[in-house]
């Protein structure tokens, strides 16, 4: 059996997710000054630091077996690679953008206008389902500014926070996707269970860091209402408590939900309600 082959970014605020995420899912390295490399201690694993425009292609290509990179990239690098999963990081929308005071709407109106663009594959599909023929202006970064600098009549970008947006004057007349860091895999994997390992340690990272572990105690005769607040990952666990009017309860809930659930189970009369967060799980 031979070594597996992770790409991750070499540089940017992907690099530095993509390490911690490996690190917390137990794969542990560290990059010697700029090496292009890194051996994974106690595993058959080596980290190769790539550009992440390139981590698509060269999955496809088979110089990696895994790689983690922008689902944005790996539509507009457009080869035949299997998205493993979903990171839960980096998410964003690629948008179609013009000046604030432009008259232009829609993608329509852009009929024979120019528009900038490092996604010229993904615009030019986009374009093609609208039945619109424009001219791509085709670039690898700074394409909010080219409007202002008379390069072009609209472009296609990421929009993340919308600071660049409206930093550069720029709205949004159209969403052409939604993008986040995701885990790809050549469709020919030599080493499929070594895959599967780290696709199933990142998951157990993944899915620890949305959710949180909720305990609390409920009469019995609101428990099904309670449940209906904290349905969990499966189901909860339901424990008996001293006093036969009451139980506890232990339930996984999204992060994002927990200040709600606690608020109505509150209000429906449980007590003692506790959220622990988890570092790690297998569910
Ligand atoms: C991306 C994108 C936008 C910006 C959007 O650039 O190209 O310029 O982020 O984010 P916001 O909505 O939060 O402002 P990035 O910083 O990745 O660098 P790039 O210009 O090299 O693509």
């Amino acid at each position: 059996m031979g070594n597996l082959r992770i790409g991750i970014p070499s540089k940017g605020r992907l690099a530095v997710q993509s390490e911690e995420l490996l690190n917390l899912a137990g794969f542990k390295f560290r990059r010697q000054d700029r090496s292009l490399f890194a051996k994974v201690r106690d595993a058959k694993i080596e980290i190769t630091f790539l550009r992440s425009d390139d981590i698509p292609v060269l999955c496809d290509e088979g110089a990696i077996d895994l790689g983690v990179t922008g689902s944005d990239l790996v539509e507009e690098a457009g080869g035949d690679v299997l998205t493993r999963m979903k990171l839960g990081v980096g998410k964003c929308r690629l948008a179609l953008c013009v000046a604030e005071d432009s008259p232009i709407t829609s993608a329509s109106d852009l009929k024979s206008l120019r528009i900038a663009t490092s996604f010229p594959n993904v615009t030019q599909n986009y374009l093609g389902e609208k039945g619109v023929q424009a001219h791509l202006v085709k670039l690898t970064g700074s394409v909010e500014v080219m409007i202002s600098l008379g390069v072009a009549d609209a472009i296609v970008d990421l929009v993340e926070t919308g600071s660049t947006l409206v930093a550069n004057r720029l709205r949004v007349i159209a969403e052409i996707g939604e993008h986040e860091t995701v885990l790809i895999q050549n469709q020919k994997q030599d080493e499929p269970e070594l895959a599967d390992q780290v696709v199933r340690r990142l998951e157990g990272v993944i899915i620890a860091r949305s959710y949180s572990l909720l305990e609390y105690n409920i009469p019995r005769e609101k428990l099904s209402a309670a449940e209906e607040i904290t349905p969990g990952f499966n189901s909860p666990t339901v424990s008996a408590l001293e006093d036969d009017n009451w139980c506890a309860v232990r339930v996984m809930v999204k992060r994002k939900k927990i200040i709600a659930a606690m608020e109505a189970l509150e209000s429906l009369g449980a007590a003692a309600i506790l959220e622990t967060k988890i570092a790690n799980c297998r569910l």
